[in-house]
């Protein structure tokens, strides 16, 4: 299922086709692509090129890690997410290894690094959903996270699948439009919640 957003001004077709599903494909994502996605993950940028990110890589094929990746997610996300091929948990080590001083941008790094992932995906027709919705102490605890590394968010990859397999409240979601907030709500020039100058015309 394609739901392009309905955007107020031209944007590449990457931007406009990725969206967050809940309804995945059975399919799996090779060994192949999922090299090249960690690749693009790779080559984001991040303050003082440090680089701060780890990712935890659950493939239905490893269910020892899936399903342990699987059982730190709320509830409501393990019902959708369960059948997603590719389970992923992002995490942030919050020091610079350099000098041991904290790294404010870390968080923000990761997720530049995951957004990079996720436009490598779009462009292989695959599609990412990321989540809050998981217990970071769950995590510390099932895969021995050291001290210094911070679990920052979940996702999962995966090719698009059937809403129709969606219990009903999620496949409402899964089909309601796309939102977002009007540019001159959160781009501003001179002062405060004054609208960009470029955005009048
Ligand atoms: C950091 C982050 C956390 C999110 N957490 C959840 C989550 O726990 N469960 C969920 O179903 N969707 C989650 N989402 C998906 C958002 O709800 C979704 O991105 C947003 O509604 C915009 O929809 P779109 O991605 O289809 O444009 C999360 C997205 C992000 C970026």
């Amino acid at each position: 299922m394609k739901k392009p957003a309905a955007t107020h001004y031209p944007v590449h077709e990457l931007i406009r086709d990725r969206w967050s599903p809940r309804a995945f494909a059975e399919k799996e994502v090779s060994a192949e692509v999922l090299r090249s996605l960690f690749e693009a993950a790779r080559w984001a940028p991040s303050s003082s090129n440090e680089q701060p990110w780890a990712f935890i890589v659950g493939t239905k094929d490893d269910s020892d890690t899936h399903g342990r990746l699987l059982s730190t997610l709320v509830e409501f996300n393990q019902n959708w997410a369960k059948h997603a091929p590719v389970l992923v948990l992002a995490l942030s080590e919050l020091a610079f290894a350099r000098n041991g001083h904290p790294n404010r941008n870390a968080f923000y790094d990761t997720g530049a690094a995951v957004a990079h992932l996720t436009a490598e995906a779009t462009a292989r027709g695959l599609y990412v959903h990321q989540m809050a919705g998981f217990d970071p102490h769950k995590v510390i605890e099932l895969f021995s996270i050291p001290t210094g590394w911070e679990p920052i968010a979940a996702f999962v990859i995966g090719y698009p699948g059937d809403p129709q397999v969606l219990p009903e409240s999620l496949r409402e979601r899964e089909l309601a439009p796309r939102t977002r907030k009007p540019l001159t709500e959160f781009v501003m020039s001179g002062s405060w919640n004054q609208p960009a100058g470029f955005l009048k015309h």
